[in-house]
């Protein structure tokens, strides 16, 4: 029989100028920027945001500029919001996101153009952040409110969400986590997008692909599912019987470990966990923070030798459970998404604009081979 790629394994699907990953050392970089480098030197998230779309760190006029068009995309229509707050307020956060993304598929005009797509791009991102705001905000309860334009992304999206003004920390946090999940080569997310796009489907079709595959627990899924997994232990004391009856047994995954790419330690899981560490921010409980250490030791104790270590999805849900979001609805992910839609996008441009291919793969067929149809009534 011809062979097949289980899951793409090792095949490279596009060239990118974007992220490189060294899954072995375990190093992670932006368009050659390390990513400690970057939340080092305190970047904004929008500096990034630019980096990925327009190929350069923006000076301070450029930057102003591309601040304003991610603003232009904060007012959303009406529809977009009732996409959302239509649905149950029980409904998944990634899947409201997907509704309210599908709005602009279905109104706007888009067309790929080289000279508009990184404009476009930057409105999405503030599209994207109404929208997650909204959504976060349904299943909190709360009636619909948008983003307005303050001094960062970070903060007009904690005062969306929270109805008040956010502190340096927390804005802080909340700027790290946007760029630490912006993004990641082309995990199943950015590759199903990438498979939308290159029937040359628009920005937003891709956005939704690429988010149906997030909403996934061996994906962006896992993000809530590792900080449920902390929950469900509930205290320190207990999470040594837990990995033995759970994990040890190979009863269950332990949820935020393991990665195809790397077989070391995630750089994105060492700044989240000084995050989770240092902000002692309100939300999340301290031991939640302590569950989740002691389970790491064992994890790598156990693990470690196949090298399956924390990934960026273990310790961010600390952190976004300090800043005040609730676990629930998988706002988790929905928040990873509002962060890597960025990622998304400047894959996609790079794939359309330079190097675009329709993605039409073979399926090596091991059915029956050639057989009388039988009609109904003689079956
Ligand atoms: N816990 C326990 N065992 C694990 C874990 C884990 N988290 N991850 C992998 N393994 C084991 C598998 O059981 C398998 O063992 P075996 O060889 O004895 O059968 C071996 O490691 C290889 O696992 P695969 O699933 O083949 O490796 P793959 O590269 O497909 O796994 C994946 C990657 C899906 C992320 C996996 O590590 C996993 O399920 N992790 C938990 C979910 C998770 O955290 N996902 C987030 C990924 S990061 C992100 O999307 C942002």
């Amino acid at each position: 029989m011809e062979s097949i790629s289980r899951g793409l394994e090792d095949v490279n699907i596009k060239w990118t100028r974007l992220t490189t990953i060294d899954g072995e050392k375990g190093i992670l970089w932006y368009a050659g920027y390390r990513i400690e480098d970057i939340i080092n030197a305190k970047a904004k998230a929008e500096e990034i945001q630019y980096l990925f779309l327009y190929g350069n760190l923006p000076n301070r006029s450029q930057l102003d500029d591309f601040e304003k068009k991610v603003q232009q995309g904060y007012k959303i229509p009406d529809y977009s919001i009732k996409a959302i707050t239509a649905l149950p307020r029980t409904s998944d956060a990634v899947a409201l996101q997907m509704n309210a993304m599908a709005t602009f598929a279905a109104t706007e005009k888009f067309a790929w153009n080289k000279a508009t797509d990184r404009d476009t791009a930057a409105r999405i991102i503030g599209q994207m952040a109404s929208v997650t705001a909204v959504a976060i905000r349904h299943a909190m309860g709360k009636e619909p409110r948008l983003l307005e334009p303050s001094s960062s992304l970070a903060e007009s999206f904690l005062k969306a969400v929270f109805d008040r003004s956010p502190n340096e920390k927390e804005i802080e946090a909340m700027n790290d986590a946007l760029i630490l999940y912006l993004d990641h080569e082309v995990p199943a997310s950015t590759t199903a997008g990438l498979v939308v796009v290159s029937t040359l489907s628009d920005m937003y079709s891709g956005i939704v692909g690429a988010l149906a595959a997030l909403k996934g627990p061996l994906h962006g899924g896992a993000e809530e599912a590792a900080a449920m997994q902390f929950q469900e232990i509930g205290d320190p004391s207990k999470v040594d019987s837990w990995f033995q009856e759970n994990i040890k047994s190979g009863k269950k995954r332990l949820m935020g470990f393991g990665h195809r790419v790397y077989k070391t330690y995630d750089p994105r899981a060492k700044i989240f966990k000084r995050l989770a560490q240092e902000l002692n921010l309100k939300g999340a409980p301290k031991t939640l923070y302590e569950i989740a250490e002691r389970l790491e030791e064992l994890g790598i104790k156990e693990l470690g030798a196949k090298g399956i270590y924390p990934n960026t999805d273990f310790y961010s849900g600390i952190v976004y459970m300090g800043l005040g979001f609730p676990l629930q609805n998988n706002i988790y992910t929905a928040l990873f998404a509002l962060s890597r839609v960025t990622g998304w996008m400047a894959h996609f441009i790079e794939y359309v604009e330079e190097q675009h291919r329709l993605i039409r793969p073979r399926a090596v067929y091991v059915g029956p081979s050639e057989r009388p149809f039988v009609p109904l009534d003689k079956r």
